[in-house]
């Protein structure tokens, strides 16, 4: 039987916290903690997407490597900006609400475990040809920080339930500050918006976050026509629609 890989593997998406074990947790707590854990599975997903397509793309099609090069600079650019953001701002928010020094150290901890890697990625990636492109050393690179990359983005969502005795109320205060900081500041939104959109897969876990994140009917239709167009050969890299449905990664490798 033919099995045609997707965007969960190899690096596994992360499920949203469910159980017993968030029965005392407040709205609060549980909606930033879910909605973390929603945004690191898009950045999971683009990783993953990278590294099945990466090998099976042709040097013989220049606008093929072009694209994906591309694609891969939007991810980098992403996954940087997210860690940055919450060293800058995030953190910093619940050491002040919480009056606890440090409170993130572990976290900060785990960003330095894969800082150096991700850099190499964007230091590989914005710096190479359509001629020397080779798809063994970008995956030799995610190789060295994919497992901590992970590890961090799965263990990130213990530590922000792990804060509820400080009140889940500030925490998403301090999460929805966040938000708008991100929105206020973004740039390049032709790369960061459809790589995003690109990326959420709305039927996860049984639909049960098909409302996030939630914006108006139209704005699918907006990305799809105006946000994707310029850079549209990109996008085809995406392991999801804009209407947020998986599809198939054109240039996966089928397993016999
Ligand atoms: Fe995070
Ligand atoms: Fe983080």
């Amino acid at each position: 039987m033919t099995k045609r890989p997707w965007a969960d593997t190899p690096f596994p998406l992360i499920p949203t916290p469910s159980g017993p074990s968030i029965q005392n947790i407040s709205p609060g707590t549980l909606k930033v903690a879910t909605e973390m854990c929603l945004a690191h599975n898009l950045i999971l997903r683009n990783l993953n997407a990278i590294y099945l397509q990466a090998p099976n793309i042709s040097k013989d099609s220049p606008t093929d490597i072009r694209d994906f090069i591309l694609f891969c600079q939007v991810f980098h650019e992403s996954v940087s900006h997210h860690h940055d953001y919450e060293e800058s701002t995030f953190f910093p928010s619940i050491e002040e609400y919480t009056k606890e020094k440090g409170i993130m150290e572990t976290s900060m901890r785990q960003h330095e475990a894969f800082h150096a890697g991700l850099e190499e990625f964007g230091e590989y990636v914005y710096g190479v040809g359509v001629e020397e492109w080779d798809a063994k050393r970008l995956l030799g690179i995610v190789d060295g920080f994919g497992e901590a990359l992970q590890l961090h983005l799965r263990d990130e969502i213990e530590t922000l339930l792990g804060l509820e005795k400080y009140g889940g109320d500030k925490l998403q205060k301090a999460w929805d500050e966040l938000e708008a900081k991100i929105q206020r500041e973004m740039t390049d939104k032709l790369k960061v918006i459809p790589a995003g959109l690109g990326a959420i897969d709305r039927t996860f876990e049984g639909g049960r976050h098909k409302h996030w994140p939630p914006f108006p009917w139209f704005v699918p239709y907006l990305v799809k026509y105006f946000f994707m167009w310029k850079y549209r050969g990109v996008w085809r890299f995406s392991p999801c629609t804009v209407f947020g449905e998986p599809k198939e990664l054109p240039f996966v490798k089928v397993e016999q």
